[in-house]
């Protein structure tokens, strides 16, 4: 049977660099609180002009030249995103253009955090099915632009970013051994964004959209936070037991970065050292969908992954969303 295999990574930050002593000059906060609540110490900002899909292009371009391959033998592009350019077309395609993919389909996925494994996914599951053998997929955000930079609760947490993969069919061992995602809308209410849609058009009351300052990014951070732990400790514990696997087994847990107090709690309950997580929230903040595949580059592209390593990526997010996928490399 044919596998999903990630035959090369790519990504990119922007080089503008905001710190905590950069946000402590913004909001009532401190370097002490930022970084014993979450573990970040900075984060990077798109550049005027500069917008989600250039940043999956700058991403897409190392990971096409690692794989060696040229943009026209592309024969899907997925993004994932909740921060795309524009609300139509999807970033996907801009992406598209300006890569030149053209025999490629572009669509992008909203899972939020969770959205590089829900295009994980997709790519896994067109791969197997035989429909399409070469799939970019790209998680990219730029929070930036809809963070609330009055919103302590929040700004301190959001950064920019993309990182690419190329998946493709193979006929040997290694890729993609599971990929599991599950949403639950029920719990909308904690993280969103509620301007944009059709629930809150540009023709809504103004004065509405600016007294809720809907066109931002609201979290109930506490509330997320607890549902986070407990729903990533069984969603790691399930995706080892599926794959007959043992937490020795697993070389490196690239997990999304939210907050280091989340990544080691699920470290600690699989009884994984630090040593064998993938950490990079204290220099990139939470890029959302772009985190997991920024890290995993840093992660490959650094040498920590080698050839046959078993890696475990793990992501939850508004929706809700969360996600695992078991990668055999
Ligand atoms: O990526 C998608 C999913 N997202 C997550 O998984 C994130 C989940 N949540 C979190 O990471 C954490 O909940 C936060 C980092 C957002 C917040 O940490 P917390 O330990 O849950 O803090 P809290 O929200 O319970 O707030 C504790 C206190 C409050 O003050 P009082 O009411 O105790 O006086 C907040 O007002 O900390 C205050 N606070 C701040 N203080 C200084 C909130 N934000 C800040 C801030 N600086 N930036």
């Amino acid at each position: 049977m044919q596998r999903a295999k990630i035959i090369s990574t790519g990504s990119y930050v922007p080089s503008k660099r905001l710190t905590n002593g950069d946000l402590e000059r913004m909001v009532d906060t401190s370097d002490k609180w930022i970084m014993e609540r979450t573990g970040i110490k900075e984060r990077r900002i798109v550049a005027e002009g500069e917008n989600t899909s250039d940043l999956a292009y700058e991403a897409s371009k190392i990971a096409l030249l690692r794989a060696g391959i040229s943009a026209d033998s592309l024969d899907l592009i997925i993004v994932a995103t909740v921060t795309g350019d524009m609300p139509i077309p999807a970033t996907a395609c801009f992406l598209q253009s300006r890569l030149g993919a053209d025999n490629a389909a572009a669509f992008d996925v909203n899972a939020a955090c969770s959205g590089f494994l829900f295009g994980l996914s997709a790519a896994n599951a067109y791969i197997k099915s035989g429909m399409y053998r070469r799939v970019l997929l790209v998680g990219a955000e730029a929070l930036s632009r809809f963070t609330d930079w009055e919103d302590r609760n929040t700004c301190v947490l959001f950064g920019d970013g993309a990182g690419a993969v190329i998946v493709e069919a193979s006929d040997g061992q290694s890729g993609v051994m599971s990929v599991d995602i599950h949403s639950d809308g029920n719990y909308w209410e904690l993280l969103n964004m509620p301007g944009g849609g059709s629930k809150y058009p540009p023709s809504a009351p103004s004065e509405e959209a600016a007294a809720n300052r809907l066109y931002y990014i609201k979290m109930k951070g506490n509330e997320t936070f607890k549902i986070a732990v407990r729903t990533l400790e069984k969603l790691v514990l399930d995706a080892l037991e599926k794959n007959g696997l043992k937490a020795s087994d697993i070389a490196l847990l690239v997990p999304h970065q939210a907050n280091l107090r989340i990544i080691s709690a699920t470290a600690s309950r699989l009884g994984i050292g630090m040593d064998r997580v993938m950490v990079n929230l204290d220099r990139c903040g939470n890029t959302s969908a772009a985190s997991i595949p920024i890290a995993l580059d840093e992660a490959a592209s650094g040498g920590r992954i080698k050839d046959n390593d078993y890696v475990l990526l793990e992501a939850f997010g508004g929706g809700l969303t969360w996600a695992s996928a078991v990668i055999r490399w």
